[in-house]
């Protein structure tokens, strides 16, 4: 039994929860146990603690009213997916894409970690539901945590509070566990961002068949705000394999027309391929004018389940955005920036000095001085970062201008196509339609991103990333594309899926294409081939649109240009079906067989058509 203060509230019913929460302080040993509520009341009270704790700068009421800027320890920045684990009973199911150790091993590695690790701290207890409270597709998890930056981030990321309680009654939720992993022992001072500084002392851990998730060491983004990517992706894409729906790394958009017609897609981009933007795009002037519109649902995790019309629908889990900040702008993004005019936490940005923030990329000239992220003096001769190119800023969802009216609906919005995309300078064309669902997983499967950062290897070769699910899938990559093709098969009308390349150049490196709310373009396009209206020929690789199919009006935009970043070279693609073979080896003993032979018959496609092939070629 615990011997900690706790403000545990009398609705509480739930056994098991009750005796893991105990369990929980008695190991963790806590000066107190806070459950949180969700109120506003509770969320001022934990930013002023912070304010005067040093973890939290409270920005210029009159800039940026009600919100905060932190700044993390210089080794706590991004996810750390070399110390992210799967710990499934049988390595196998872990797959060759995920770290793996079994659960009793790590299980000893963590648990004398956790003992006594919140001493001289607070464990908060956070009830949240991912997805809106209560609904069909929504599932409820409960975090404890010893890091008030996590109850404040997790209040605007999720739906959190007494609510949630109420709402799981004697039912089941996942546990996710989460301290920082700096106990304040004999009196010791904390500091304004405790993590544990060693790398190698933080874990990220998932056990899937227990559905619990353990995470030590890291109080940043992803690997502290357990509903994200490792409830909402790593666990729940085991729920879902294993009840028959999705849960996947994809923006939700709706895209209406001058007729009053709304398409919802959910479409899958790496980390960096403008995936924010492009949720929140804002169509060209033409568009607009004649009634097109497009609204966000969500910007970054979908599940998606078939309802009993048959249909299938997705919620957008999460209600907030953790977007990056950087390159965040009026041109790139207005709807980001006019969601983050208040009530938004900023972790790692620039500190104006008129007590607002700054990141290389946005609006206007840089300041002549600023504070940097680590709390330096910057100036634009300096030769660091203002912001950390990671640097986050967390907003409420109902603060977007473009949110889409359903975006709380329980019941989600029926989903008419997906979109597959990653950053290809050469090859990939701008867009085309896969001949049908088999050959769309396929596309999607082989997906892959030019690497911008060397973190993850040679800056400039492909990083496949199926699905863009490669860092947060749950279990054995194989059966995720086993699980896609079959979710298919059960589908008497599957939507139609589209592949998209925004990045492609010309040999002198310029963009061939200008991107951002232009992609509306491509997009009418795409909805329209969705509702079998739009007119299309076919490819080597799928259905692609002419010239003529596409509305340029208000961009000008030749022919030529066109057949350009729509061309293929026959020789470039039987390299790139040949490099498929790297991932394609790597998962061979789980390789569903149909992407075997899909990629014969790309194969000879290719060779049916011209070395050369362009849209002239019908
Ligand atoms: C993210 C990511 O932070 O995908 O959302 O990396
Ligand atoms: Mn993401």
């Amino acid at each position: 039994m615990a011997t900690v203060l706790s403000n545990h509230p009398d609705n509480v019913t739930n056994e098991g929860l009750l005796a893991w929460v105990d369990e929980m302080a008695a190991h963790c040993k806590p000066d107190q146990v806070h459950w949180c509520d969700g109120s506003q009341e509770e969320y001022d009270r934990l930013c002023d603690v912070m304010v005067e704790g040093g973890t939290f700068i409270r920005l210029n009421p009159e800039k940026r009213p009600n919100s905060f800027l932190a700044r993390s320890h210089p080794s706590d920045v991004a996810r750390v997916e070399d110390r992210t684990y799967i710990c499934s009973l049988s390595k196998g199911d872990a797959g060759p894409t995920n770290n793996w150790m079994a659960p009793r091993e790590m299980r000893e590695i963590l648990t004398p970690k956790f003992d006594g690790c919140m001493e001289g701290r607070t464990m908060y207890v956070i009830p949240f539901s991912m997805g809106p409270v209560g609904g069909p597709i929504s599932h409820i998890g409960i975090q404890i945590t010893d890091s008030p930056y996590v109850v404040v981030n997790m209040r605007i990321m999720t739906r959190m509070g007494s609510k949630v309680l109420d709402a799981l009654g004697n039912g089941e939720f996942i546990k996710c566990l989460h301290s920082v992993g700096m106990p304040l022992a004999d009196g010791q001072e904390d500091v304004a961002w405790p993590c544990s500084p060693d790398p190698k002392n933080k874990y990220i851990v998932h056990f899937p068949e227990d559905r619990e998730i353990w995470s030590y060491g890291s109080g940043y983004g992803g690997n502290a705000l357990l509903g994200k990517k490792c409830f909402a992706l790593r666990i729940a894409s085991n729920l879902a394999r294993e009840q028959g729906w999705l849960a996947e790394h994809m923006l939700i958009t709706g895209v209406k027309n001058p007729e009053g017609e709304k398409t919802y897609v959910a479409a899958a981009f790496p980390s960096a391929c403008g995936k924010t933007n492009f949720a929140m795009l804002i169509p060209p002037k033409q568009f607009v004018d004649d009634g097109w519109e497009v609204t966000c649902v969500g910007d970054d995790i979908a599940w998606i389940k078939q309802a009993e019309d048959g249909k299938i629908y997705a919620i957008n889990p999460e209600a907030g955005f953790f977007g990056v900040a950087p390159g965040t702008n009026y041109k790139t993004n207005p709807n980001a920036m006019e969601s983050i005019k208040e009530n938004t936490i900023f972790t790692n940005v620039a500190l104006t000095d008129d007590g607002d923030v700054w990141w290389e990329g946005m609006d206007g000239d840089p300041p002549k001085h600023a504070i940097d992220w680590q709390g330096n003096d910057w100036t634009p001769d300096s030769e660091d970062k203002a912001a950390h190119p990671n640097s986050r800023f967390t907003a409420p969802m109902d603060q977007c201008p473009c949110a889409d009216p359903e975006y709380d609906n329980p019941q989600g919005v029926p989903i008419s196509a997906f979109i597959f995309g990653g950053r290809r300078s050469t090859t990939v064309p701008l867009v085309y339609q896969a001949f049908n669902w088999a050959f769309g997983v396929y596309t999607a499967a082989t997906m892959g991103s030019e690497m911008t950062a060397a973190a993850f290897g040679q800056v400039g070769k492909v990083r496949r990333d199926p699905l863009a699910m490669l860092p947060f899938i749950g279990y054995h990559m194989g059966d995720y594309l086993g699980h896609w093709l079959d979710f298919g098969r059960k589908l008497s009308n599957p939507p139609r899926i589209f592949n998209v390349n925004w990045f492609r150049r010309d040999e002198e490196g310029n963009f061939l294409w200008p991107g951002f709310g232009e992609n509306m373009r491509i997009l009418k396009w795409i909805v329209g081939r969705s509702k079998g209206k739009a007119a299309s020929v076919e490819s080597p690789l799928g259905w692609m649109p002419q010239y003529k199919d596409i509305d340029w009006r208000g961009l000008e935009f030749s022919e030529e240009q066109f057949d350009q970043l729509m061309s293929m070279e026959r020789d470039e693609w039987l390299q790139e079906i040949a490099s498929h073979d790297e991932l394609f080896f790597k998962l061979y003993d789980r390789l569903p067989k149909e992407l075997t032979f899909i990629r014969e018959l790309l194969v000879s496609g290719l060779w049916r058509s011209p070395e050369h092939w362009d849209m002239k070629h019908e």
